[in-house]
């Protein structure tokens, strides 16, 4: 922590999460909360709530949640000190500068730098453009049939003849030739000293999901080689953890993003109104990418080029997107190359009806598959054959699985009963006790103990949120030690600490941990669906029952431990007569019972 903790909760209770998040999101008074559109998924109707009176806000739709740092770290990308820095700036708190962060913040330091240095450079090469002098980049880019809007919209420039000219520029406006070097904007030259990197190329600038500039992208005009030049990966520039497109897609809210080759093909799209349009940046796909597209949609569509490179990248691409638990379907380009060529000669009807009739990413496979076997030879077939069973055993799941096999065996004319043979057969000898390594969807099944345990403890933590003077009621019988699970011990440690001397401010608690996922873990132990129950009664009886819950859990797991452990003994007999008496004990919700 490079922040004491007083000064973190300074911060955090000078800044309302209502105004800070009411920046991002239009958030609408609904009882005691404000209501909006989840930004970290992608929904119709919200599911996004924000408490004034908790100063967290939660997500019932994907369960993000968290406090107003949470929100920061998790929708501007932030680490927890910067969140914590920019919240401190807003607030007008003065955070001291600690000796041992010297050297991060020479590195903030230079992120930064090399954030200013592109964005003029980005100026530079737009106003390039819309010169005299850089006509024949304009007319390139009206040729292909870009509108000015367009060409705005996506900040498009261009980079002369002259190489010295883009570095006279920005040594005037105080860059130091390191600097302008390490973004890739130019090179030493023996004989020329620094000269620009893009030269005569039309200029495409990269942006992060913020639409800050954190690379270039520079097309030839015509056949010179390479074709696309870009920056290279600096420290704001990681080509695995960002996507073209992306600063504008992941508002396009259409229920799909359709990921593209190209900067054009994505360009294109958006301009005939597919805004839900992204691009890798020039390498392949990764599995970064995936995750960073899976906090937008579950639905990704590959409109990948309809040549043999195409095919094999959408292949590799649908691996990826799979093992990131996103749906994949693939969008048919044929006869033309890419999305950008489609859309010139077919217009964006017809492009929405290749995207209504896309090819499940299963059977896709199947049928690049079936290309490689001649369908005329038995023992090509029977080889096509076996591959489907292989491919059917990665459905770990058996109903999803046997879905597949019917369809599959329907569509190639296979006998269902001889393909379930052969997948069982496989299943044996790969070992499908052990399945493939299925997405991981966040749902946990319903019937893991572990999961349950869990839950039950989320119960108990958001009902003594909601009623923190419960606690005096239930502190004979539960403890933090309670709280099986690390993460949650740790929180309920402090917020028994925080019960216990009537201090009790759960977005506070969440500050305790500096990894966005773990405040996302904590902000659900305040934020879990209480039963809706009308009588009095009811509501005893569901407390009740989560009390015993979270004191069984914890019985079971010490008695599990008495093995190895010298307090799991005291633990389990503390907790079993505990539970004897939760058991003939009556618990008024009332709080002057
Ligand atoms: N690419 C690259 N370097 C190259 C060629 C391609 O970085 N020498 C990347 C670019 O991001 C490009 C993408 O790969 O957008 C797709 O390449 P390609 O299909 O060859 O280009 P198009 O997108 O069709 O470009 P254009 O329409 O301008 O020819
Ligand atoms: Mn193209």
């Amino acid at each position: 922590m490079y922040y004491s903790e007083e000064l973190v909760e300074e911060v955090r209770t000078r800044n309302d999460i209502v105004d800070v998040v009411a920046g991002y999101v239009k958030l609408q008074k609904r009882g005691s909360n404000h209501w909006g559109l989840c930004p970290f998924h992608n929904e119709k109707s919200p599911s996004f709530s924000v408490s004034g009176a908790k100063q967290m806000y939660y997500c019932f739709g994907c369960g993000a949640g968290g406090n107003v740092f949470t929100f920061l770290m998790n929708y501007e990308n932030y680490s927890f000190p910067e969140a914590v820095k920019v919240l401190a700036d807003r607030a007008g708190v003065r955070l001291p500068e600690a000796e041992d962060s010297a050297e991060i913040r020479k590195r903030e330091n230079k992120r930064a730098r090399l954030l200013e240095v592109n964005k003029e450079a980005a100026k530079f090469f737009y106003y390039q453009l819309r010169d005299p002098r850089g006509a024949v980049g304009y007319q390139y880019l009206r040729k292909r049939e870009l509108t000015d809007e367009t060409m705005h919209k996506f900040g498009l420039g261009y980079a002369g003849k002259s190489g010295a000219e883009l570095v006279k520029y920005l040594q005037g406006k105080g860059f130091e030739d390191e600097l302008i070097r390490e973004a890739g904007l130019a090179t030493h030259s023996e004989r020329h000293g620094l000269v620009s990197q893009f030269w005569n190329r039309v200029m495409f600038p990269i942006q992060d999901i913020n639409h800050r500039v954190i690379g270039f992208g520079g097309r030839v005009m015509g056949d010179g080689t390479p074709k696309y030049l870009n920056s290279p990966e600096t420290s704001v520039f990681d080509k695995r953890r960002n996507l073209y497109g992306l600063n504008f897609a992941r508002t396009a809210r259409c229920g799909n993003i359709i990921l593209c080759e190209g900067y054009m093909d994505v360009i294109a799209m958006h301009q005939a109104g597919f805004t839900q349009a992204v691009a890798s940046l020039g390498t392949a796909f990764t599995p970064e990418q995936a995750n960073l597209l899976h906090r937008y949609t579950e639905n990704v569509l590959l409109a990948y080029d309809s040549d043999g490179a195409g095919v094999k990248a959408a292949l590799r691409g649908i691996a990826i997107l799979r093992e990131a638990g996103l749906t994949g379907k693939v969008i048919n380009m044929q006869p033309y190359k890419d999305p950008d060529e489609f859309m010139k000669a077919l217009g964006k009807e017809a492009f929405q009806e290749r995207i209504d009739r896309a090819e499940n990413s299963f059977f896709f496979e199947i049928r690049i598959l079936e290309s490689q076997f001649d369908g005329n030879d038995p023992e090509e077939k029977t080889k096509f054959h076996r591959e489907i069973a292989r491919k059917l055993c990665e459905f770990s799941e058996g109903v999803e699985r046997d879905n597949y096999l019917q369809a599959v065996a329907d569509k190639y004319m296979i006998g269902v009963g001889n393909l379930r043979r052969l997948v069982e057969k496989y299943a044996e000898q790969t070992g499908l006790a052990k399945p493939l390594e299925r997405p991981r969807s966040g749902v946990q099944p319903k019937n893991d103990p572990e999961e349950s345990a869990r839950r039950s403890q989320r119960l108990l933590i958001t009902w003594l949120a909601d009623e923190p003077a419960l606690y005096g009621k239930i502190k004979k019988y539960i403890s933090p030690e309670d709280f099986t699970d690390g993460l949650y011990r740790k929180a309920a440690e402090r917020i028994f600490q925080e019960l216990e001397t009537g201090n009790f401010r759960p977005a506070g608690v969440i500050s305790m941990f500096e990894d966005e996922s773990e405040q996302r873990e904590v902000a659900a132990l305040f934020n879990t669906n209480l039963p809706q129950l009308n009588t009095g009664q009811e509501r005893e009886k569901a407390f009740h029952d989560i009390l015993i819950a979270v004191k069984k859990n914890s019985y079971e797991y010490y008695t599990g431990k008495l093995g190895d452990d010298v307090s799991a003994l005291k633990q389990a007999l503390e907790g079993r007569k505990a539970l004897e008496e939760l058991a003939k004990t009556h618990i008024s919700l009332d709080e002057r019972l």
